[in-house]
C-alpha cells in the first residue's frame, strides 16, 4: 500500500478520532492557552495517551521509583497525560524556563486535579537534568520525556541516560519532524541533523531497546535493559 500526503493526513486524523478521546480539561486546555498567547505545539491526544500508558507501565514495574521527568512543559497538556499515569505517591517534575508557560501550566495542573503530584521547575532542560542527577542519583527516574530544544537532544540523552533505571524509559517527541522532516537533506538544518544524530546514538546504545513510532511527528521509546 503506497503512502500519499493525503493518506498521511487522514491516518493522523483517524488516530486522533479513535485513540485520542480526552476529558473536558484536556479538550479545553489548548484553546485557552492560545487565547493567552501560548503557541499550539503540544503532542496530539493519541500521543498523550501513549505517554500515559508508558508511564503506567514503567512506574509500576518492580523497583520503580514513581519519578517521571518532562523537559518542555508549555501549557501542561502532555504533563497532565503523564501525571495521570502515575501511581499513588508518584511524582512528575516538569521543566519550563518561560514564566508565562510555567504559570499557565500550574493553573492547568490544578484544574486537572494533579497539582499535588506535579512540580514545575523553572529552569532549562540541561540545568534541570544536572540538578536532578545530583538529587536522585543513578537509576532514580522511571521515565524521562524530551520535548524541549531539539538541538539539545543529544546532550539531554548524555545527562538523562544514567538516571533511567533498568526497565525505565526514555521517550522523545519530534524524532521524525518539527520545523524539519527527517528526510530533508543532511546539512539542511541544524535541528534535523541534531535529531538524526540523537536517533542514531540511542538506537546504537546497547543498554537500550529502542523504537520510533510514526505517530504525528515521531515518538521514540527506548527501554533500558
Ligand atoms: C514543544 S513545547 C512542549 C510541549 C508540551 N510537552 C506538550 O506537548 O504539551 C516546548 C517547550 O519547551 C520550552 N523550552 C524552551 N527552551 C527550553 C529549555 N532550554 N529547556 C526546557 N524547555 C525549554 C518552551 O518554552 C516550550 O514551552
Amino acid at each position: 500500500m503506497d503512502m500519499t500526503p493525503q493518506r498521511w493526513i487522514n491516518t493522523n486524523a483517524y488516530l486522533r478520532e479513535v485513540f485520542g478521546k480526552q476529558d473536558a480539561v484536556l479538550e479545553g486546555l489548548m484553546p485557552a492557552a492560545a487565547q493567552a498567547g501560548i503557541p499550539s505545539i503540544t503532542v496530539s491526544a493519541d500521543v498523550g495517551r501513549l505517554l500515559n500508558i508508558l508511564v503506567q507501565m514503567a512506574t509500576t514495574r518492580p523497583g520503580a521509583t514513581g519519578r517521571v521527568v518532562e523537559l518542555g512543559t508549555l501549557a501542561g497538556y502532555s504533563g497532565i497525560w503523564l501525571a495521570r499515569g502515575l501511581p499513588p505517591g508518584g511524582r512528575l517534575i516538569t521543566v519550563e524556563p518561560e514564566a508565562k508557560h510555567a504559570d499557565f501550566s500550574q493553573r492547568m495542573f490544578a484544574a486537572a486535579g494533579v497539582a499535588e503530584r506535579v512540580e514545575v521547575r523553572r529552569t532549562t532542560g540541561i540545568a534541570a537534568l544536572e540538578q536532578i542527577g545530583r538529587e536522585v542519583g543513578p537509576g532514580g527516574v522511571d521515565v524521562v520525556f524530551f520535548d524541549a530544544i531539539k538541538t539539545e537532544y543529544p546532550e539531554y540523552f548524555r545527562l538523562a541516560r544514567p538516571l533511567i533505571g533498568r526497565g525505565g524509559l526514555l521517550i522523545a517527541d519530534n524524532v521524525l519532524g518539527s520545523s524539519f522532516w527527517i528526510d530533508d537533506p543532511v546539512g539542511s538544518s541544524e535541528t534535523r541533523d541534531a535529531v538524526d544524530r540523537f536517533n542514531r546514538i540511542v538506537a546504537a546504545d546497547q543498554d537500550f531497546d529502542t523504537v520510533a513510532v510514526a505517530a504525528r511527528e515521531g515518538v521514540m521509546v527506548a527501554r533500558r535493559k
